[in-house]
């Protein structure tokens, strides 16, 4: 497993539990992942060198290796690898490339104009009269987009990344898009390159604070199934956009094997695309993971070998399940580290802390980054996912705990 993120510890928590694993290694991995390898997720040579030595099936967890074109690497040496190529990395990282994809291929998605001169774009930006969302074209971290509430506000965006790169080169070129405003979900599948399994619905909270009040971060928390994509909303995602997606990629020569993540806005009833991941979402992975009544392993060969029709249907545990993320303090900016975590012992039976932002030193626990870990519990309903998931968060503490105390309760209003 490539990555050391809270998803990473899910997903080798779920590959665990197969029959046909042996040990699961995770590079670099965290405070709670098992056989923690010191190799960073871009040193493709060292990753590929432990990967043959120990007849290793890697997962490749995180955005940034996918991208740098690990599976090409690994594909090139008969290692077998789980994720999508460079090429298909691409609907993640390059914007641009996503946008104009889905414009050729009838994906529904924000109409947009794209930019690398920032007095063109702010011409065009006073041009509109609506409001928009500014994007820096490549890979930042998840900061490099910009939801803008007036004219100001863009023309401030434009130049945060066009003239002041705050985000590098990964803003050469801009996206500026219609704003939609509606209500956002996850849809996750995993894909051979030919047919797409849905995963289980989820949503993520993409704010620091309640109320999605505050700046936005990696996600602070989020459940699993979202009654927001109801049957009827699943099947139009699946079909006008998921496998659209899968079936237009191999049309122009590029096969999609791995997890496909579209982050959905929905408004009036219409899904349309924010932006395309090429990997498992995090914090979504969490309780989608806790929900899955199959042997894991079995799909993600079956993705490599390009077979997953051969398998039986994905079964979904009927509960709830909701992932309460555990951050630092001053989280998504500065924060401490090096905090001792306790309280792990006092955590109820059958609720799962996945780590994040966490270092084991000498058997103890210290945070080690913004987001510390995930608490994932299930439930029999949402409400009772809720309450199992921050009961046990409760039984957690370290000197700058910080959490949202309202994860679940967009889906328990939408209800
Ligand atoms: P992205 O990284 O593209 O998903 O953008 C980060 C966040 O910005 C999304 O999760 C949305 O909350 C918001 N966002 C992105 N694009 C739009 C859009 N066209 N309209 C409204 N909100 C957006
Ligand atoms: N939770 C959002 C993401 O993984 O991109």
């Amino acid at each position: 497993m490539i990555g050391s993120g809270g998803r990473e510890h899910a997903l080798s928590w779920k590959l665990s539990q197969s029959t046909k694993v042996d040990t699961v290694f995770t590079a670099p991995g965290n405070g709670g992942t098992l056989n923690n390898v010191s190799i960073d997720v871009n040193d493709l040579d060292g990753l590929a060198d432990f990967a043959q030595k120990n007849n290793c099936f890697t997962v490749v967890g995180p955005e940034d290796p996918l991208a740098a074109g690990i599976v090409d690497k690994f594909n090139k040496k008969n290692l077998k690898v789980f994720g999508p190529s460079q090429k298909a990395a691409q609907l993640e990282s390059s914007k641009i490339w996503a946008k104009d994809f889905m414009k050729r291929n009838d994906i529904p998605t924000a109409r947009f104009e794209i930019f690398e001169n920032a007095q063109k774009a702010i011409e065009y930006v006073k041009s509109l009269d609506y409001n928009v969302v500014v994007k820096a074209d490549g890979l930042a971290a998840g900061k490099g987009v910009i939801v803008c509430n007036s004219n100001d506000e863009a023309i401030s965006a434009i130049q945060t990344i066009l003239v002041k790169k705050t985000f590098g080169d990964a803003g050469n070129r801009i996206i500026i898009e219609e704003r939609i405003d509606g209500i956002e979900a996850s849809y996750i599948a995993l894909s051979d390159g030919d047919v797409a399994i849905p995963m289980a619905s989820s949503q993520d909270h993409k704010r620091i604070f309640d109320n999605d009040e505050g700046p936005n971060t990696g996600g602070m928390g989020a459940y699993s199934p979202t009654p927001i994509i109801d049957d009827s909303l699943a099947k139009i995602i699946q079909e006008q956009i998921i496998e659209k997606t899968i079936h237009a990629m191999k049309a122009e020569g590029i096969l999609f094997k791995g997890f496909l993540y579209a982050g959905i806005m929905i408004r009036d009833g219409k899904p349309f695309v924010l932006e395309y991941n090429v990997r498992m979402g995090d914090p979504e992975c969490q309780p989608i993971t806790m929900r899955m009544d199959f042997d894991l392993f079995d799909y993600f060969v079956a993705s490599v070998d390009g077979n997953l029709s051969s398998l039986p249907p994905a079964l979904w545990k009927s509960q709830s399940a909701v992932c309460v993320v555990l951050a630092s303090k001053g989280y998504p900016e500065s924060y401490s580290k090096n905090d001792e975590i306790t309280g792990f012992d006092s955590v109820p039976d059958g609720a799962m802390v996945f780590h994040a932002g966490t270092k084991k030193s000498d058997g103890k626990i210290f945070s080690n980054g913004g987001r510390v870990m995930g608490v994932t519990a299930l439930g029999d309903t949402l409400n009772s996912a809720i309450k199992n998931a921050y009961a046990a968060s409760e039984k957690i503490s370290w000197s700058h705990k910080f959490n949202r105390k309202d994860i679940g309760q967009k889906g328990l209003s939408y209800l």
